[in-house]
């Protein structure tokens, strides 16, 4: 019988303390609580059905629940993203703290942060998810967590105001509760969605308004009932798709798409491009009608759309014309150039207002968390200020530093 060699299998521990030294080293954990609560927290059982190797990696989810799509509705977020919204949190011991959206695992960090004085509530629409986050808070010893199932739309008011409120799940507005829901200095971090990218946001509160305070790239599964997001998607040919969350864009598929098989105009903007993302937050919020263009690998191995559409890129648009950022090599002094790509009619003016954006982010605000985000609630005012999205219970809206 061949010896079945098992020194290189590591123990639930040992992973454990890898993820977390990996953690501080991608810049996930930050500070030492945040580091104890990862390092103490059992992580794997909160995942019996995948292997401990993948419940600690780093940046794997773990499947919850799927609809009937086959489309994740409930998942074991990344450690990674758990701790990059567990510092952005900034918990104390004795915090009130609400999740929305539970799994268990992070509950439990949350329990570890705020001690024995504090509290812990957690809710979820879905009574399967919920059920299993009970079961798996008891196994572990969590049992002073409280679970609600709810619609986080509207909060869990019987334990408010909180400290803290942590969003788990995509969300595309944020509902009055949320924000009469913490206390006076309280902080929410929320994964907000705005013309398709979605960034975890740490909000404090200003009296009945929201000032970020950091933001990250995060992905989540979409927020359900109430509160759902409002997008519309049309599909312009195969492989070419525009979504916009903003209900002032004009989407007309037959026009965009005769547009895209006329004449391309090409303009390049002689600023430099990089950080995509900050860049693409100016634009998505600065454009005067902006939507997401997608384009399939094929069609931009055809030529027809920039490989900047292959992630999804802004897309200013109007009825007929359709403007895209693009980007070119330095010739010789290295990095990249921005440039647009437009089609139709209004190809000159789309991608003259296109490019002086470029130019403007490129000259005054290129750098890392140059923004600063507001949440105003309230109907929204005429016209709307400038760099603002309007939603159901408010308006974000940015400035640059
Ligand atoms: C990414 S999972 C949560 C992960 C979890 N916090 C963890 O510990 O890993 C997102 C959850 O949000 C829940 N959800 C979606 N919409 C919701 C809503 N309106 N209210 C409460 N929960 C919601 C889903 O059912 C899903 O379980």
């Amino acid at each position: 019988m061949t010896a079945i060699d098992d020194s290189t299998v590591r123990s639930p521990d040992a992973l454990r303390a890898d993820m977390v030294r990996a953690l501080r080293a991608e810049d996930g954990v930050r500070t030492e609580p945040v580091a104890a609560a990862f390092s103490t927290v059992p992580r794997h059982r909160f995942a019996p059905d995948a292997s401990p190797e993948v419940a600690y990696s780093l940046h794997s989810i773990v499947p919850v629940k799927k609809d009937e799509h086959g489309s994740d509705v409930s998942v074991m977020s990344t450690a990674h993203l758990q701790a990059v919204m567990l510092e952005q949190a900034d918990i104390e011991p004795g915090m009130h703290v609400l999740e929305i959206g539970s799994g268990g695992v992070n509950a439990a960090y949350l329990q570890e942060l705020v001690g024995t004085a504090g509290e812990v509530t957690t809710v979820d629409i879905d009574r399967d998810v919920l059920a299993r986050a009970r079961r798996c808070l008891d196994d572990v010893g969590y049992t002073q967590v409280k679970t609600v199932l709810a619609d986080g739309e509207h909060g869990v008011p019987e334990g408010a105001p909180y400290h803290r409120i942590i969003v788990t799940a995509a969300a595309w507005d944020i509902p009055p509760s949320w924000i009469s829901g913490l206390t006076e200095k309280g902080r929410i971090v929320v994964p907000l969605t705005v013309h398709g990218t979605t960034r975890s946001i740490a909000f404090d509160r200003d009296g009945n308004r929201l000032i970020s305070h950091s933001y990250r790239l995060a992905n989540f599964v979409p927020m359900q009932g109430e509160g759902a997001a409002d997008e519309r998607k049309v599909m312009l040919r195969e492989g070419v798709v525009l979504r916009t969350d903003d209900a002032r864009v004009p989407l007309a598929p037959q026009a965009l798409n005769a547009a895209l098989d006329g004449s391309r105009l090409e303009r390049w903007s002689g600023a430099a491009y990089d950080l995509p993302d900050e860049l693409d937050l100016f634009l998505t919020l600065n454009l005067s009608s902006p939507a997401r263009l997608h384009a399939a690998p094929g069609i931009v191995d055809s030529g027809l759309v920039e490989a900047s559409a292959l992630r999804g890129v802004p897309a200013l648009v109007g009825r007929d014309s359709i403007a895209y950022r693009t980007r070119r090599e330095n010739a010789g002094t290295g990095g990249f150039e921005s440039g647009v790509i437009a089609h139709g009619p209004q190809a000159e003016a789309l991608a003259d207002q296109y490019t002086d954006l470029l130019r403007r982010w490129a000259q005054n605000h290129r750098r890392r968390g140059a923004a600063t985000l507001r949440y105003l609630p309230g109907p929204a005012p005429t016209p709307l200020p400038e760099a603002a999205v309007p939603r159901r219970h408010g308006i974000v809206t940015a400035t640059w530093a």
